[in-house]
């Protein structure tokens, strides 16, 4: 029964090269990645970091008119336009209301990166000495490699100003969005 066996032993095989559950990552806000000075100034200059202003009313009110939405009204805690103007809206550690999550309110670090508890815990532990695939395997996101990063935002069907031609690598050169970008000094 050899074939038998070789099945036996490839599911073992299987068993014992599956990945440990890692814990699910949470949102930690900006002050989580608070080594990252010269990134929170330029971050907190940025517009992603204002983009609860956006959902005031009166604010952009020909856009908002243009668009079909209407200008007076306030946004502030509308579930449709939260998900993307918050950090983590309704995810573990994210947005949940004005008061209660101040930090998370606009486009922050985490949903660029990733949510950052299990990376935070990554970095802790081995400085900048970790790889890619092992950033990755804690949440971390690459919004440069992977296009998806920003075009679920930007590009997406329920964004209502959604523009078709915004184009990743062109929006990466624009230093008003997020913050100067440096290479990377680790392997990651
Ligand atoms: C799927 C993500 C997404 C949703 C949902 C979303 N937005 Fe936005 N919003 C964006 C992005 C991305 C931009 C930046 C403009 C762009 O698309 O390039 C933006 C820009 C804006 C702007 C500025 C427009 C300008 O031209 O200056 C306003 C105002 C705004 N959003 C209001 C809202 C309101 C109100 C809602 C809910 C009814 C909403 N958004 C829902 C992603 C979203
Ligand atoms: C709009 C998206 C976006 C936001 C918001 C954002 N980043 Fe980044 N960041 C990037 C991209 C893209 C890179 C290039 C590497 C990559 O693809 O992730 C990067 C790179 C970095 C790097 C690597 C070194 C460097 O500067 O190139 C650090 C550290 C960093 N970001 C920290 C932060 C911190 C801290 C915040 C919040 C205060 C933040 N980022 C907010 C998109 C963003
Ligand atoms: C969670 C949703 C979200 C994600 C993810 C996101 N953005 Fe944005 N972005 C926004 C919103 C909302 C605005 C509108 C800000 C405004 O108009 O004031 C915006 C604005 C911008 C702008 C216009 C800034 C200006 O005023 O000139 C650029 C450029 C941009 N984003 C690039 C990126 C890039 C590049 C990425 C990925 C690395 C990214 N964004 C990821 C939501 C997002």
């Amino acid at each position: 029964m050899k074939f038998l066996g070789m099945a036996v032993s490839a599911a073992f095989v299987l068993t014992l090269s599956a990945p440990v559950a890692e814990a699910a990552p949470k949102y930690v806000g900006v002050d989580g990645c608070k080594c990252h000075k010269s990134e929170i100034a330029d971050w907190e200059r940025s517009a992603h970091a204002r983009t609860m202003d956006l959902l005031q009313p009166g604010k952009k009110a020909s856009k908002k008119k243009n668009a079909g939405l209407e200008p007076d009204k306030d946004y502030g805690s509308d579930s449709k336009c939260l998900k993307c103007h918050t950090t983590g809206y309704e995810k573990d550690g994210g947005y949940s209301g004005a008061a209660s999550t101040p930090k998370m309110s606009g486009v922050g670090c985490e949903m660029c990166h990733g949510p950052g508890s299990e990376y935070r815990a990554l970095h802790k532990e081995k400085t900048t000495e970790f790889t890619r695939a092992e950033a990755s395997a804690a949440g971390q996101l690459y919004g440069s490699l992977d296009p998806e990063v920003c075009n679920s935002c930007h590009k997406h069907k329920d964004n209502p100003f959604r523009n078709d031609k915004f184009d990743v690598q062109e929006a990466l050169k624009n230093n008003r969005a997020y913050h100067t970008l440096y290479p990377l000094e680790g392997k990651h």
